[in-house]
């Protein structure tokens, strides 16, 4: 006979235990005891004061500087003990209050969250110099797998998120928010955008009232670009300096870490082509102020009442007859005008209000902006333009500086009006982010790459020990330097 697998199996008995040998008896007793007298060991340690033998690995490098003291972290005994004795996996010999002495550890949806975790759950110390915030996935999905077990209210965020894989769209090319939102409405979606009134691709729009038109800026018909007017000095007509061809960042300037952009200034980036110049069709001088329509609307009466007494000539008095207060001393004053000269102001104070703010006029502030007409006279509807649009997730456009702007804002050449959204949905990301290993530019899908978990608008400086910690906020939008802080923890 062969002694084949079939042949080898059928000797042994499926039915009899397996005997336990002496030699794997004596091996247990072995283990046992050792655990025995390691545990005599460690209390006869902790009796003579002496708890380094605790050491469970190096301290991170944010708290080298109290490696040695032990009690700063930990104050409570026999947690451990606790821990596994009694399966109460919350008992920590690192109460909250330690780290709290330190660190502000601002909540993290305190109003509805049940149960806080402890700091010490996610913030694994003792495991070398590993960046303390670069947490597991399975710390924010304990609660995101299943968000309303875990809230005393209903949620308005997703409520199931396991892992990224399953991250739903952005809201903002999602169509489950009210368009109206409620009074306690807590999802930043609308505070930037407000639902589409035609339809529902897309289901939002930017709520912005600033007009703009990135199609015609950034593809001219002309192919040498833009024409851009020189700004000219009163009296001489508007004339053409040149061409000029418009990148994104002619107009979107980085902020001071490279995170986020600048707010669009009409002074930096409009000015030189829109130069609110109507000396041709007012001859009030040079370019008007770009402020509040009522001080426009002073600005113009008080040049059209210089061009009044201009056109007197000569002889007409400068100086008024009765003293003013708020004159500089010396300097020579325009006199008051009388009433039938200012019948003369007035009426084409009525002309340039048309040309500048007027429905009819072409060119005036309305280009660009949405004007509200009262009996008082006109404003600007505030412009709106938002600083962040995704107030839930971090975002650094330094980290992505390699690619094109339009790789991601794709829609941007073909927009004629600012009502377009023009942020990536989440397709865009996942090119990149928890692609497979391997693929080039690969980059990590863990929460904490995106994340934050501390409500970091309620942070607040703790100078309580005199620690010289810089205050979280500037941390929060120098992005960019906290990632190399933490050594990439985004790896
Ligand atoms: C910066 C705070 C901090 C300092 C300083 C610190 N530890 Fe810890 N230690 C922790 C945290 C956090 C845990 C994990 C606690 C938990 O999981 O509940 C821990 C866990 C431990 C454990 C495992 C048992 C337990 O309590 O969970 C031992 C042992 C330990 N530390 C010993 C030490 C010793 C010895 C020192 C001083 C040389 C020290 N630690 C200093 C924060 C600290
Ligand atoms: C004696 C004061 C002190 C105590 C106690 C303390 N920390 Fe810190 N912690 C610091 C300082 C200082 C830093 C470094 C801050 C910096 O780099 O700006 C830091 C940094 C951190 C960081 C950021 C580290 C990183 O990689 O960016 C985390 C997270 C943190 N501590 C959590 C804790 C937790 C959790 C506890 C309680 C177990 C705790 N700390 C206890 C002083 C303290
Ligand atoms: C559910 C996990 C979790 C818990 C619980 C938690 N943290 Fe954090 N913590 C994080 C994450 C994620 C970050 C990094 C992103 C951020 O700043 O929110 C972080 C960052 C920090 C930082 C660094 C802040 C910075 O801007 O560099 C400190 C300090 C900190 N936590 C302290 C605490 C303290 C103190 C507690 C307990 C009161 C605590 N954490 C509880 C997840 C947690
Ligand atoms: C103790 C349970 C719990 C844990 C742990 C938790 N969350 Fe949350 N999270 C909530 C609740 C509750 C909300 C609020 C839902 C609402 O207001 O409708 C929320 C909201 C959010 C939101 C959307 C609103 C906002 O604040 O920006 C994000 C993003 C988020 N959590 C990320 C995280 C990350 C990342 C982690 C892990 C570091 C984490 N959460 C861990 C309970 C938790
Ligand atoms: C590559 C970046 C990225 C990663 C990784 C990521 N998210 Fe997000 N997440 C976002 C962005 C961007 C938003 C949109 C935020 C907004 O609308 O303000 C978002 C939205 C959310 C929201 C709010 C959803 C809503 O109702 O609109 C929650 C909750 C959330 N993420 C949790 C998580 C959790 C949990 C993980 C880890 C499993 C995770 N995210 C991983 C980028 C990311
Ligand atoms: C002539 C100035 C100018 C140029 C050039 C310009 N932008 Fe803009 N951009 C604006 C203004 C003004 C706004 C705010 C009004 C709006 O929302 O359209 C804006 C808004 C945006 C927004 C956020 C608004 C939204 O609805 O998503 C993005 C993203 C953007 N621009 C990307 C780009 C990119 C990418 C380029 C280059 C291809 C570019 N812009 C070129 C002036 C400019
Ligand atoms: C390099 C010169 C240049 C700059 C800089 C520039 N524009 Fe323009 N803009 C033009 C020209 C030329 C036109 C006329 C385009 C056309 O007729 O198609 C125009 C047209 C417009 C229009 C009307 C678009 C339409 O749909 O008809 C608006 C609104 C506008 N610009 C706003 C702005 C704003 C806001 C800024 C600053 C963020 C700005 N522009 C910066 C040259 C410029
Ligand atoms: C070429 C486009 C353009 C024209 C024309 C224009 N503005 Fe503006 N305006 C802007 C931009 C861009 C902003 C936002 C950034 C800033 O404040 O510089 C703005 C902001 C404002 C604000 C502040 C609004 C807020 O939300 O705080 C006022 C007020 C204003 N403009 C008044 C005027 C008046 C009055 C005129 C006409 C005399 C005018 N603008 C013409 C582009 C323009
Ligand atoms: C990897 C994708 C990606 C690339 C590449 C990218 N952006 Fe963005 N951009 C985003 C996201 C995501 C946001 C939303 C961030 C927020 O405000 O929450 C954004 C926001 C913006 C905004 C709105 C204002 C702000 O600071 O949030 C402007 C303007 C903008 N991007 C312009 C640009 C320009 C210009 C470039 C090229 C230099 C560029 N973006 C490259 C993804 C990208
Ligand atoms: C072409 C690949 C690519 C695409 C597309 C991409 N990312 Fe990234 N992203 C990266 C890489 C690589 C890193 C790591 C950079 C580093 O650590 O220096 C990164 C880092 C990040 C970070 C961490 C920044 C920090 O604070 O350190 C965030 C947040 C992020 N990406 C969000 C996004 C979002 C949201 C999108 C989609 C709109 C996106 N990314 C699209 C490659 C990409």
């Amino acid at each position: 006979m062969s002694r084949t697998a079939k042949f080898l199996s059928a000797r042994i008995s499926p039915g009899l235990p397996v005997r336990e040998g002496v030699l794997r008896r004596g091996r247990r007793f072995a283990y046992w005891g050792v655990a025995a007298l390691a545990i005599c060991w460690l209390l006869w340690e902790t009796g003579s004061g002496d708890d380094r033998v605790y050491h469970a690995g190096s301290i991170s490098a944010a708290h080298q500087f109290i490696a040695n003291d032990c009690a700063r972290c930990h104050q409570a005994a026999w947690q451990p003990v606790k821990r596994l004795a009694m399966l109460d996996n919350d008992a920590t010999s690192t109460p909250d209050a330690a780290c709290i002495a330190c660190h502000q550890g601002t909540p993290h949806h305190a109003d509805i969250a049940v149960t806080q975790l402890n700091c010490s759950h996610c913030h694994r110390e003792h495991h070398g110099q590993e960046a303390l915030a670069a947490i597991n996935d399975r710390f924010c999905t304990s609660c995101h797998a299943n968000l309303q077990d875990h809230a005393t209210k209903p949620v308005e965020f997703v409520a199931e998120i396991a892992s990224f894989a399953e991250h739903p769209e952005f809201a903002l090319f999602r169509d489950d928010h009210p368009e109206t939102p409620t009074a306690d409405s807590r999802h930043g979606v609308h505070r930037v955008a407000v639902r589409n009134e035609t339809s529902n691709t897309p289901p939002w729009q930017d709520r912005t009232n600033l007009r703009f038109n990135h199609k015609a800026h950034m593809q001219p018909a002309d192919p040498r670009g833009l024409p851009t007017p020189a700004l000219h000095s009163a009296g001489v007509e508007v004339t053409l300096a040149g061409f000029e061809r418009l990148d994104c960042e002619s107009c979107h300037q980085r902020d001071g870490a490279g995170a986020y952009f600048k707010p669009i200034a009409f002074e930096q980036q409009c000015r030189r082509c829109h130069p609110l110049e109507y000396d041709a069709t007012l001859q009030i001088g040079d370019a008007l102020p770009h402020r509040d329509p009522s001080l426009v609307r002073d600005v113009l009466r008080s040049r059209l009442a210089d061009r009044y007494l201009e056109l007197q000539g000569e002889d007409a008095p400068k100086e008024s007859p009765a003293s003013d207060a708020n004159a500089i001393p010396g300097a020579p004053r325009p006199r008051a005008l009388r009433e039938g000269e200012l019948a003369w102001v007035n009426e084409r104070l009525a002309v340039a209000e048309h040309v500048v703010f007027g429905r009819e006029a072409k060119g005036g502030c309305r280009l660009c902006h949405l004007l509200e007409e009262s009996s008082t006279g006109f404003t600007v509807a505030p412009t709106d333009v938002p600083d962040r649009w995704q107030a839930h997730a971090r975002f650094n456009h330094q980290r992505h500086r390699l690619l094109d702007c339009t790789a991601c804002h794709t829609e941007t050449l073909a927009s004629a009006t600012s009502a377009d959204i023009l942020l990536p949905g989440i397709a865009t990301c996942r090119a990149c982010h928890g692609a497979e290993s391997g693929k080039s530019g690969a980059a990590s899908d863990r929460c904490v790459e995106c994340h934050d978990y501390h409500d970091h608008a309620l942070d607040s400086l703790n100078g309580g020990l005199g620690l010289d910690l810089l205050p979280v906020e500037t941390r929060r939008r120098g992005g960019a330097e906290r990632g190399e802080e933490k050594g990439g923890a985004g790896k």
